[in-house]
C-alpha cells in the first residue's frame, strides 16, 4: 500500500514510513505500508476496525516497534524505542481513550507517579499538591475547577 498526500511546496515528507510491516503473532496488522505526510498537513486515516490505523500511529509515536521496514522524520532515520524518544523529536500521540485514574482527585491525577514531590515528614501534603495543581489548572484556563475534587465528578470534556 502507498499513500502520498502532498502539497506543491513541500517535497521532503515530514514523516515517512517505508515498507512498514507489523505482525502480532499470526495477525498481519500492517503490510509494507509506505505513508508520506508533508509539513502543514492534517491527514485522516480512514479504515474499518482492525485495519491498522492505531498500529501505524503507535509505531510512529514510539509505543510499538515495527516488525520490519523503516521510518524517516524530516529526512532523518526515525526509530523511536519509547514514546519519550519520539516525544524528544516532537512526535506525540493524543488518544481518545480516557487517560486518567478514576476514584482519586484531579490533583492526584496530575501528579501521578511524582507524589514524593509533596512529601512532608512521611506524608503527602494534599494541601501543597492541590495548590500546585490549582496553578496548573489556572494556567490552562480551568482556574474555576477545584483540584481537590474527585476527577469522576468533572464533566467529560474537562476531564480530557
Ligand atoms: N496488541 C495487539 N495484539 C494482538 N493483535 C493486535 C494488537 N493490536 C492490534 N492488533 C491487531 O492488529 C490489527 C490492526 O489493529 P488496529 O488496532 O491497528 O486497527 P484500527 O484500524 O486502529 O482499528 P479501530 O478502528 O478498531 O481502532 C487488528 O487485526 C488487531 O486485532
Ligand atoms: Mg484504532
Amino acid at each position: 500500500m502507498s499513500i502520498d498526500v502532498r502539497t506543491e511546496k513541500e517535497n521532503q515528507p515530514m514523516i515517512e514510513t517505508l515498507a512498514l510491516s507489523k505482525r502480532f503473532g499470526p495477525t498481519v496488522a500492517l503490510h509494507e505500508v509506505d505513508l508520506k505526510v508533508y509539513g502543514g498537513q492534517i491527514i485522516g486515516l480512514i479504515g474499518e476496525n482492525g485495519s491498522g490505523k492505531s498500529t501505524i500511529s503507535s509505531i510512529i509515536a514510539g509505543m510499538l516497534p515495527a516488525t520490519s521496514g523503516s521510518m524517516r522524520y524530516k529526512g532523518e532515520p526515525h526509530a523511536p524505542r519509547t514514546m519519550i524518544e519520539a516525544g524528544d523529536v516532537g512526535i506525540g500521540m493524543i488518544v481518545q481513550e480516557q487517560g486518567y485514574v478514576a476514584g482519586i482527585s484531579i490533583a492526584r491525577n496530575i501528579f501521578l507517579g511524582v507524589e514524593k514531590k509533596f512529601r512532608k515528614v512521611g506524608f503527602i501534603s494534599r494541601k501543597a499538591m492541590n495548590r500546585e495543581a490549582g496553578g496548573i489548572l489556572q494556567s490552562i484556563g480551568l482556574g474555576e475547577i477545584d483540584p481537590g475534587m474527585l476527577i469522576d465528578d468533572l464533566n467529560i470534556q474537562d476531564r480530557c
